[in-house]
């Protein structure tokens, strides 16, 4: 194994596909580190697939458009623009690995999900997508001589180069022996993925606290856009089952939404019913709740039945078999569902190539906010963002960067910790599909109020999610609009005056507001 000299943090579908840019680009030691197990990421669970346009009725153009019109008119343009007219070539890559799709009389089966014009998006296994691209890249990554893989490693800081004025490395402890190792590159990558924990209802796994985003905006990183988080319409709610995941594509094949009442209402809500955005789709249902009668932890139904227990057990097989571990059966009734927090539009700022505000820091994927999902990301459009972005961030980090540093001071750990618990239920009441700024203000001061932890050992996750709840919560507040999956009951409509800008914070420092990407530059250090 040659040196290290670059360092990938997170296996999910970003890091992964970087780590093989880097290797196949012949660079020296790639470091590929995780804090959980290999199949912790949130890639392995994506049920629903990997949108691209390559069907004979589609085009790079209409894909692009689709992605800027759920976006809400808040995506860059650029940055839509690059990752449809490159998703065929990264997807293609990933056949040449050996990945298979779900195929009909040999031809690719595209299905149809919410806010797609065409059937663009590719499954395996029906609706065990994620897992298939991971095993995938996985498979390629172990027989890379220049990869070392090394899970149960959990980044507690990165290190500051001060004469170089650069990142240098990471500081690492060790998931079961706790022994701390510490190791510098030319380059770090940040593909850490989402920050689902921050919320009680998540269709996240335990490792999404937003390690990315909270080692980064701690350094001193400016993180854009957190104010828009996506609620998934969909998750199971019932009584002592976890908030499964039930993939828009069965409502692209058919399914449709049930209010408490056993009413179908989406229609009333938008001319694409079931079919429109997510974050129209998560609005409507909380409102059919909160004006039923039926109490707080009432849900509104998912009605597959008219689909036939035999199709969905073919197109769904996972779900269909967990739902039925958890006594439900898709094939012949409604299944109960709410919205449950799925992904991140903001993280750290990247610029198109995965470069963040500071030098030898770089980001991609959930973790890394590029703006091209703008308000709302468009479904299926993650994985792809992850692939083709992994790629661009690790031909941007092999350029850019000469000799691997030898200084580096860790950036210690500072800020309150809130108990998880606490911090999910009012990250739920003040901070999930709809806001307010008396909520938000009096929650933003009781984070500010956050105690220091005792030690700084046990508690990393839970200081990462309290700094990245308050990062949320700070732009909530300023952004006095409602936009995409950002609403504010008490501004329920989108401000001319904020059209096209996305929010900027540094930690420490007011959010400010900008049209241009690169405005962050005139926030303070
Ligand atoms: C789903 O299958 O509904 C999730 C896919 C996505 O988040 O894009």
């Amino acid at each position: 194994m040659p040196a290290i000299e670059f360092i990938v943090v997170g296996a999910g579908i970003a890091g992964l596909r970087a780590a093989l840019e880097l290797s196949d680009a012949g660079h020296g030691g790639i470091l590929l580190l995780t804090k959980g197990e290999l199949a912790d990421s949130a890639t392995r669970f994506a049920q629903g697939g990997i949108a691209v346009a390559v069907g004979e009725d589609d085009s790079v153009a209409l894909h692009e458009q689709d992605t800027l019109i759920a976006g809400d008119g808040l995506s860059r343009p650029e940055a839509a623009r690059i990752l449809t007219e490159e998703g065929p070539a990264a997807v293609a890559a990933l056949f040449r690995w050996g990945a298979a799709f779900d195929r009909t009389a040999g031809a690719l089966d595209l299905a149809r999900e919410g806010a797609h014009s065409r059937s663009r998006v590719l499954h395996a296994h029906g609706d065990s997508t994620g897992r298939e691209i991971a095993d995938t890249l996985l498979r390629q990554a172990a027989a890379r001589a220049n990869i070392q893989i090394q899970p149960l490693l959990r980044v507690s800081s990165l290190l500051w180069d001060t004469a170089a004025g650069r990142v240098s490395g990471i500081e690492c402890r060790h998931a079961s022996t706790g022994e701390v190792v510490r190791s510098q590159a030319r380059a770090v990558l940040l593909a850490t993925g989402g920050l689902g924990q921050v919320y009680r209802d998540t269709t996240n796994p335990a490792v999404a606290t937003g390690d990315g985003p909270a080692l980064a905006g701690r350094a001193g990183a400016v993180l854009a856009d957190m104010e828009f988080v996506q609620f998934h319409p969909t998750a199971l709610a019932a009584p002592g089952a976890p908030r499964f995941l039930l993939s828009e594509a069965l409502r692209g094949e058919g399914a449709i939404l049930l209010n408490p009442a056993g009413e179908r209402f989406m229609p009333a809500y938008d001319f694409r019913a079931e079919l429109a955005p997510r974050d129209i789709v998560a609005r409507a249902i909380v409102a059919e709740i909160r004006r039923s009668a039926a109490g707080p932890d009432a849900a509104c139904f998912l009605d597959a039945t008219a689909l036939g227990a035999q199709e969905l057990e073919g197109r769904f097989p996972r779900i269909v078999a967990t739902l039925r571990q958890f006594g439900w059966d898709l094939g012949r009734q409604p299944v109960p569902v709410r919205p449950a927090a799925h992904y991140m539009m903001g993280g750290v700022w990247t610029d198109l190539n995965g470069r963040t505000s500071l030098p030898g820091l770089f980001a991609a994927g959930e973790a890394a906010c590029t703006g091209v999902h703008g308000a709302n990301r468009l479904a299926s459009n993650s994985l792809l963002e992850g692939l083709v972005f992994g790629a661009r961030a690790a031909r941007a980090m092999a350029a850019e960067s000469a000799a691997a540093p030898t200084h580096g001071e860790a950036i210690a750990p500072t800020g309150g910790v809130l108990p998880r618990p606490e911090l999910q239920r009012r990250m739920a009441e003040t901070a999930a599909v709809i806001r307010d700024g008396i909520s938000l203000r009096a929650w933003l001061q009781e984070l500010a109020a956050a105690p220091e932890p005792a030690s700084a050992a046990g508690n990393l996750e839970d200081r990462n999610l309290t700094l990245v709840a308050t990062a949320i919560v700070r732009a909530a507040l300023a952004r006095e609009e409602s936009r995409g999956a950002h609403f504010r009951s008490d501004f329920p409509r989108p401000d001319p005056a904020l059209a096209g800008c996305h929010s900027f914070q540094r930690l420490g420092h007011p959010v400010t507001f900008s049209a241009a990407w690169d405005q962050h530059g005139s926030l303070p250090v």
